[in-house]
């Protein structure tokens, strides 16, 4: 354990530096990404790990997770993990498969119980009071909730009833939500006809029947194709701009990018990055280099053409023969690259410079490509 970037990142917390803030620092000014990851993970002091949630923050952060643990027999599925929201904003969770990113959600939406630790929803506790924290939440699980045997319209109207709307409200509501989410036509068919894409938005309509004040989505757009995608991105900013706090889980790094003021990233139950898209792309820290060659078996010889100019090792993807590289230095760079890549005679298909994406940081922080 590193003593000297233990205390740095200590203080630059105490100091009310993000986590995102802190690693992009601590990268720029030449600490080793490993080693970085690691002082995060085996954190810290566990009172600053855990403190107690101030009055304070009930106020300014409408969810509030502090220290969350759950085992599943042997499994830490979610294994201390922190993180605020405040009213009005989007948080993505992201991570790959069995990340924890279900567990997380179905802990705060009251599902199952933590092992440890506290998590808050609108000042509601979430163990002591989870009839409280249900009256203002939505949640619209990873796997389709509504009755297939039904109609849309009377999934809706029978969500709404539970949710203790009167017969009127509810139809009404069921009305305008058919309308909002594209299911007018489909409204009086069993949902045992409706494409995947339309179950999904069921799902999603019916989690907001009663106005939720936060709601939680777990893999809202996973089957929608990209225009059903786009939509609910709409839908969900709209109810954003409306003041509705939101958590959602998701594989894409695209949507995340899109649509999310602060991202967690999570892997086998804890956060391995947390920050805004800007500052994780940050991480990278410096711009990708990426070709593409006409023939893969010129791949290995391709990247030893090219190693020299990154700031880390290419990244060989073989059977499409692409390279990618993290480089510093802007379009000297390239001119450089195409030089050295026509001296060792490589067949170039293409080859661009480009800002760092999340898939990029998400490879960066957990050896592997999303989704
Ligand atoms: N009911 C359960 N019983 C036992 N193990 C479980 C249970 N639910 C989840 N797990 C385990 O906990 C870990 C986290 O699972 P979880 O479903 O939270 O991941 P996830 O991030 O939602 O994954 P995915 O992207 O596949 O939905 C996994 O190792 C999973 O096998
Ligand atoms: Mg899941």
């Amino acid at each position: 354990m590193n003593s000297d970037l233990i205390q740095y990142i200590q203080e630059a917390k105490v100091s009310g530096m993000s986590d995102g803030e802190i690693q992009a620092e601590l990268l720029s000014v030449g600490w080793n990404h490993g080693d970085v990851r690691q002082a995060f993970l085996d954190n810290i002091s566990p009172e600053l790990e855990n403190p107690p949630i101030e009055q304070s923050e009930k106020i300014e952060a409408v969810v509030s997770v502090r220290g969350l643990i759950k085992h599943y027999g042997s499994v830490r599925a979610v294994d201390g993990i922190d993180f605020e929201i405040p009213k009005g904003s989007i948080l993505a969770l992201l991570g790959p498969n069995g990340a924890g990113k279900t567990t997380l959600v179905r802990m705060l939406g009251t599902l199952i119980t933590p092992d440890s630790g506290q998590a808050l929803i609108g000042g509601h506790d979430v163990i002591k009071s989870p009839d409280d924290v249900r009256k203002i939440i939505g949640l619209t699980g990873q796997f389709s909730a509504v009755d297939m045997v039904l109609t849309g319209r009377e999934n809706l109207v029978m969500i709404g009833r539970l949710c203790h709307l009167s017969k009127l409200e509810a139809e009404n509501r069921a009305r305008e939500l058919l309308i909002r989410f594209g299911l007018s036509d489909a409204a009086d068919r069993q949902v045992k006809t409706y494409s995947g894409g339309m179950m999904r938005r069921l799902d999603v309509a019916a989690s907001i029947i009663a106005h939720p004040e936060v709601l939680f989505l777990d893999e809202p757009t996973t089957g929608l194709d990209p225009h059903g995608r786009i939509e609910l991105w709409h839908i969900i900013k709209e109810l954003v701009a409306k003041d509705v706090t939101v958590l959602l889980t998701t594989q894409y790094l695209d949507e995340a990018d899109h649509l999310a003021d602060q991202i967690v990233v999570i892997d086998k139950g804890k956060i391995i990055a947390k920050g805004t898209s800007q500052e994780l792309k940050a991480q990278v820290g410096g711009d990708v280099l990426e070709l593409h060659l006409t023939d893969h078996s010129q791949a290995h010889r391709a990247a030893a053409a090219i190693e020299a100019l990154g700031i880390e090792k290419p990244r060989i993807e073989e059977l499409e023969a692409h390279i990618f590289m993290p480089v510093r230095g802007g379009a000297s760079v390239l001119a450089d690259a195409i030089r050295r890549l026509d001296q060792a005679r490589i067949d170039l298909a293409d080859i661009v410079l480009r800002r760092p994406t999340l898939d990029d940081v998400f490879l960066k922080l957990t050896g592997h490509v999303a989704g």
